[in-house]
């Protein structure tokens, strides 16, 4: 147990049906209907697996100042993030020492967080301060809020339910990050894409391009690399090859802190920064290539590069020379996942310089291409006539996360 986090996660018992769905797995196939449709696995993941799992939750400038909170949920727990100073942000359980109501039901900014139903009040840092009325022998030092594992990385939120997980290792992704001056961001936009399917179609449809070509106009139209990634031919490959090797002499920034340039060797796991060029001398990943917003950060001029990274296995980012782009999945419940993206733009470009609707054009419309297919695929693994089939070469990137998720459960 980490000392001073509480709410931890339970001891769970699990069925003899998962065991034996679990047995029967096959690798380098995709999972029996099982693993996406029922709930009991579901409700498992949710306090075993998925509670370990460092989340996405907010941007920093969601609480820009002492006592500024925003309430989110994650797995089913609806969480407090409050900075509590310039400096720190924690993350509290949204439940009443008392008999349990929620406490908040909207962001804001409060000096104390006072439960509407007899009125007990919290400090921002989590204790209680005043209950009225209290029984003698009663100490209000045991009754502060539950907390939560968060951390403020570069700008970014996460937290994760287990207070037994791992502390999240930024050292591979921060100086990007603060290169792309992701800490004083402030958000363009936000849209929801909740998607009717379990997670696991979800994460495996976002790990390859086999569905790019035939789903994805938009993105295969802008996306130098699908040549490499959605094509199984040594001809494109070649070719992307020598655009990405031509760019990364030519064109691309020198001073990013990870210089890893995209090559034919990548494997695309996404937990480094992977820089690559966009392609056909496109600038950003607008309609036509041409700038939608202000530079970010200590960019000093285009150069049509996109840095990509990810905190495996439910949120990744996409770094561009005028936005970035970060993407948050949080499994909801059994068929059914909250996709977020969000769109940062530098912190002092005012909301004149910036084309909202041309930023968001790709990811928008490739977002919503994704919830469409993947819709229907839960839809089809439905079916009595659903049985696994086996993934192409060109999804092997997805693979990883559903061996490693049925290593770690075999194995707890
Ligand atoms: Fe919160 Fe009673 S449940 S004060
Ligand atoms: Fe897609």
């Amino acid at each position: 147990m980490v000392p001073g986090i509480t709410g931890g996660v339970d001891v769970v018992v699990r069925s003899h049906a998962i065991e034996e769905a679990l047995a029967k797995y096959r690798a380098g196939w995709s999972l029996d209907q099982f693993f996406y449709t029922n709930a009991e696995l579901f409700d498992y993941e949710r306090r075993t697996w998925l509670a370990r799992q460092w989340f996405l939750i907010g941007h920093s400038s969601e609480v820009p100042q002492t006592g500024s909170y925003i309430v989110r949920e994650v797995l089913a727990e609806s969480l407090i993030v409050v900075r509590t100073s310039p400096d720190t942000v924690k993350g509290f359980f949204n439940v009443c020492r008392h008999r349990g109501s929620r406490i908040c039901s909207d962001d804001g900014l409060a000096a104390a967080f006072t439960c509407p139903y007899h009125a007990w009040s919290y400090g921002i840092d989590g204790r209680l301060r005043s209950a009225a009325a209290l029984m003698d022998g009663i100490d209000k030092a045991e009754l502060g809020l539950k907390t939560v594992q968060l951390r403020e990385i570069g700008g970014l939120l996460f937290c994760t339910l287990d207070p037994n997980t791992p502390n999240l290792d930024s050292a591979s992704f921060l100086p990007g990050l603060e290169y792309q001056g992701v800490p004083s961001a402030r958000i363009a936009a936000r849209r929801q894409y909740p998607t009717a399917a379990n997670w696991k179609l979800v994460m495996e449809n976002f790990h390859e391009c086999y569905h790019c070509l035939p789903a994805h106009p938009q993105y295969s139209g802008v996306m130098g690399h699908v040549k490499r990634y959605a094509m199984d031919a040594a001809g494109p490959a070649a070719a992307w090859n020598s655009e990405v090797d031509a760019w990364a002499r030519t064109q691309a920034i020198a001073d990013f802190p990870q210089s890893v340039v995209e090559t034919a060797e990548a494997d695309w796991s996404y937990t480094e920064i992977t820089r690559f060029p966009i392609g056909g001398g496109r600038r950003t990943q607008s309609e036509d290539g041409q700038p939608v917003a202000p530079l970010m950060g200590r960019y000093t001029r285009y150069d049509g590069g996109v840095a990509t990274f990810g905190v495996p296995p439910f949120s990744f980012f996409f770094l561009l020379n005028d936005h970035a782009v970060l993407f948050q999945f949080l499994p909801r419940a059994t068929e059914f996942t909250d996709v977020t993206v969000t769109w940062l733009v530098d912190a002092a470009s005012v909301p004149d310089a910036v084309d909202v609707e041309r930023m968001v054009w790709l990811w928008d419309v490739t977002t919503l291409q994704d919830k469409a297919i993947i819709e229907a695929n839960a839809a089809g693994v439905r079916s009595r006539a659903y049985e696994p089939g086996p993934f192409s070469k060109l999804e092997q990137w997805g693979v990883p996360l559903i061996t490693q998720y049925i290593d770690d459960l075999r194995s707890q």
